[in-house]
């Protein structure tokens, strides 16, 4: 079957789940920024991973209009990993949620750049005031300190169903 692995990072932590996905399917992985868009029609499948601005799978809007029939997503972000954190991203880009697929990635706030940390400092801001925090809220606090959360297990329900679809 031929595969390649498409993906937007600003960061590195997209880049790096897209580099051990493409190594465990023995296909490509390529920046979206450095892909002829429509030669993407010639792939049998096409995973592409972007990492999440205000839930928005970056890059996704770039993919969607090709309407490729085998593309599988996965959307790498800074909340803590849980079912409904992947079922509201899913949701939000307008994806079925059995393709699509969340990761933690983690915060570099020296990447990040000036408006990226700006964001991040008021969400955490506004967090720090709630009187009663979640767990997904310390999590989210602790790791706006700086975190890299990767982990390259986390890709095998990925794998799975990629090589059965
Ligand atoms: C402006 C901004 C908005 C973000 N919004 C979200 C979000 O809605 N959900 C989330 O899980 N992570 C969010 N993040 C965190 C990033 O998605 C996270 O740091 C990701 O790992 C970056 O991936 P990259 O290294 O491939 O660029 C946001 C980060 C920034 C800077």
């Amino acid at each position: 079957m031929k595969r390649i692995v498409v993906y937007t990072s600003k960061t590195g932590f997209t880049a790096k789940y897209a580099g051990w996905i493409a190594e465990r399917l023995g296909c490509e992985a390529k920046a979206l920024k450095d892909v002829d868009i429509s030669s993407l029609e010639a792939y049998d499948q096409v995973i592409y991973g972007g990492w999440i601005m205000a839930s928005t799978v970056t890059g996704y809007d770039k993919i969607k209009p090709l309407g490729l029939k085998n593309l599988i997503i996965f959307g790498v972000g800074m909340t803590m990993n849980s079912d409904s954190a992947a079922g509201t991203v899913a949701e939000h880009n307008g994806v079925s949620a059995d393709r699509f697929f969340y990761f933690e990635g983690g915060y570099n706030p020296k990447k990040a750049g000036l408006f990226g940390r700006m964001i991040i400092k008021m969400i955490v801001g506004s967090i720090r005031k709630k009187e009663e925090k979640t767990p997904e809220d310390m999590h989210m606090i602790e790791t706006a300190s700086g975190a890299d959360r990767t982990n390259k297990a986390a890709i095998e329900p990925l794998i799975k169903f990629a090589i059965n679809s």
